[in-house]
């Protein structure tokens, strides 16, 4: 009951954090759009301070958007803050790895092939990670480095580079990817909740008290812009490590941190087309080594022939198998797993039958044969030979 109630809370908070997300991202793409596509206003609207205008049509009505050089005369009496949708998706998030990672089964978490610590040892590195490089980075767009854009960057991605192999080191490939996602994420809410949200907050402020933002105010703004061109170029990786828990072939690969690193890379660089073209610079070269570059990637670590399809398949008997089997796997992927942590049959796979086995043979292969990712936490040390003894029964099926 308690796992089976456990599910339904993960379910809700995930549901959640989605939303949330979609709901932060969704207005931070828009008012990309928005800024980038402001055309000269009519004269006017320059007389009231416009610096930038734009029509659109959508839902059934048509809008009129302006944007100001600084402010109104006198503020709204309604301004709308993009905030909680930030804090929402940050909340929730941790929320979703304490619940699946910390609490959750400890699998998710640690490798004992990899580094054979504690489950408590393993959250304070987790949580320490995400509070070192938010200090780090913080330290870091407070200081000179704040003034060179390009080395900035450089310097975010070496960071981002050192925390994704270091975690690989401690962490199973999934927790390492997790924990690289939500180092992310704590850089991004940050840069809202410490750097653009005060800077808004001077704006206003300045506006409300019938004054010219001071230089103190035009600084805070030129650094909230630095953040949100970070938060810009980070929202694809972060995505994509969301969706990566469903791909052990990405997470559960030996080299599995520089694969992210590579995608995290390739998808920055893709944004970067987008952030290009919005201010009228079209360069598709960017695309076209973007996709050449994903396709490097897919080639270099596709499974070796070696290991998933070995000739010499008709030496492993079924009995052989079924144990292997019955030792590693049944106890989660059976119609009633005996294993406390599980209610049902893990990603609906049921492996206590061989029938079954071989009508999962791929997804099989790919998360106990060719990558370590099976079984979960490998509790009872499955050995390399009963991988290979696996993959060959598999190919013969
Ligand atoms: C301790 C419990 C546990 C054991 C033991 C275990 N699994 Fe799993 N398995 C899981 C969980 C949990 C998932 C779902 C993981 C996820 O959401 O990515 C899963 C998912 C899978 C998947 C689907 C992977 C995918 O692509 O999403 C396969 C295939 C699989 N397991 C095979 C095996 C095999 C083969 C064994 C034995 C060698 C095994 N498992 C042992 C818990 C276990």
């Amino acid at each position: 009951m308690e796992a089976y109630l456990g599910e339904w809370l993960g379910l809700m908070v995930r549901w959640f954090h989605v939303i949330a997300g979609v709901a932060w991202i969704g207005a931070s793409f828009y008012f990309v759009w928005l800024d980038n596509h402001l055309r000269e206003p009519p004269e006017w609207k320059k007389q009231e301070g416009i610096k930038g205008d734009l029509w659109a049509i959508h839902g059934g009505g048509i809008y009129e958007v302006a944007k100001y050089q600084l402010g109104p005369r006198e503020m709204p009496r309604e301004l709308h803050w993009f905030k909680w949708e930030a804090y929402s998706t940050w909340l929730s998030g941790m929320a979703l790895l304490f619940l699946v990672y910390y609490l959750g089964s400890p699998g998710y978490l640690i490798d004992p092939s990899r580094a054979d610590i504690s489950v408590g040892a393993g959250v304070a590195i987790g949580l320490g990670t995400l509070a070192a490089v938010m200090v780090v980075y913080e330290g870091l767009i407070r200081s000179p480095l704040a003034n060179n854009g390009k080395a900035f960057g450089l310097v975010l991605f070496a960071i981002l580079l050192l925390v994704d192999w270091g975690l690989f080191q401690v962490f199973s490939g999934r927790g390492a990817y997790i924990h690289v996602g939500a180092v992310i994420g704590t850089i991004m809410v940050a840069n809202v909740f410490l750097g653009i949200i005060p800077s808004q907050r001077a704006l206003v402020n300045a506006v409300n008290e019938g004054r010219e933002p001071d230089e103190r105010v035009a600084k805070l703004a030129a650094l909230a812009k630095l953040r949100s061109t970070h938060n810009n170029y980070l929202t694809l990786p972060v995505i994509f490590i969301m969706i990566s828990n469903h791909y052990p072939m990405l997470y559960g690969h030996p080299h599995g941190w520089a694969i992210l690193a590579a995608i995290g890379f390739i998808t920055a660089f893709a944004r970067h087309y987008f952030n290009l073209r919005h201010r009228d610079i079209n360069r598709p070269s960017i695309l076209v080594a973007s996709a050449a570059m994903t396709v490097v990637l897919i080639w270099v670590i596709a499974p070796t022939p070696s290991t998933s399809a070995s000739t010499d398949s008709a030496a492993v008997s079924d009995e052989i198998v079924t144990e292997i089997v019955e030792t590693h796997c049944v106890a989660c992927h059976a119609e009633s797993p005996s294993h406390p942590g599980f209610q049902s049959a893990p990603a609906g796979i049921r492996l206590d039958d061989l029938s079954l086995l071989a009508s999962h043979s791929g997804t099989v292969r790919q998360a106990a044969v060719d990558t370590h990712y099976m079984p979960l936490g490998n509790s009872k040390g499955m050995t390399e030979e009963e991988r290979t003894q696996l993959g060959q029964w598999l190919n013969a099926h």
